[in-house]
């Protein structure tokens, strides 16, 4: 049995790692820790609150008054801020469109980053986001690395975006991709990198259930 160890994974936007990840733990019966949530989060506080990417002051004082926690409603993890049910507003275009600049702001990543670390102390869990293999747990047990190309992605976030939000169109989602993928990789602060050792996963061709055995057999194989 695999127990004892964190699984943490990175990648581009729309590559299915929240559902990869969410499978994972369910597998496993590990916890499942969604840190792009917890940015959407804080995004939405903020865009609430008036206050803009680029005043550091104002993100600074107001990160006392953010709670954010997850819990489970009708079998599903939904995040809290605030002990409000914010699940579906952060997934807003909105909240999608501002989320890559707050998410540079250095004062708001290291308030996130001491949660999402405190959430890995008993282990036992997958943590996925954008910097969880290099900054927030670097010394995690299993790295894996999720990719696909951008036409794939787009069209996979397009279906599932429309579904929610009839007027949007594949020309939106690609831009909001490509722009996301510019802003993650390129911000000063704990950009988007492979670890070096991480398991580099391509799921271009790939259907969820396959990315998912891939990492399962990278894990058996690692521990056998
Ligand atoms: O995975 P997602 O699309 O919900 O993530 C939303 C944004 O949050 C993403 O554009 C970048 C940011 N993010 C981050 O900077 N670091 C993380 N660990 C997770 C997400």
């Amino acid at each position: 049995m695999i127990r004892d160890i964190i699984i943490a994974i990175d990648g581009h936007s729309g590559c299915g790692k929240s559902t990869t990840s969410r499978l994972l733990a369910k597998y496993l019966n590990f916890k499942y820790l969604d840190s792009g949530a917890m940015y959407r989060a804080v995004t939405l506080f903020f865009m609430n609150n008036n206050i803009l990417p680029s005043q550091d002051i104002e993100i600074n004082n107001a990160l006392k008054d953010i709670q954010i926690d997850f819990k489970y409603v009708d079998g599903e993890q939904h995040v809290f801020l605030n002990n409000n049910d914010i699940e579906s507003d952060i997934r807003s275009d909105d909240v999608s469109n501002n989320v890559s600049l707050f998410s540079s702001n250095s004062f708001l990543r290291k308030f996130l980053v001491n949660k999402q670390k405190a959430f890995g102390n008993n282990k036992d869990i997958v943590v996925e986001g954008r910097d969880i293999t290099t900054v927030v747990f670097p010394d995690a047990e299993i790295k894996v690395f999720m990719t696909a190309n951008i036409e794939v992605r787009a069209k996979r976030r397009f279906n599932e975006m429309k579904i929610k939000n009839p007027e949007i169109t594949y020309s939106d989602v690609i831009d909001n991709l490509e722009k996301r993928d510019v802003q993650d990789s390129t911000r000063k602060d704990s950009p988007l990198m492979i670890a070096n050792d991480a398991f580099i996963l391509d799921t271009s061709d790939l259907e969820i259930s396959e990315q998912v055995d891939k990492i399962i057999n990278f894990i058996k194989k690692k521990f056998s």
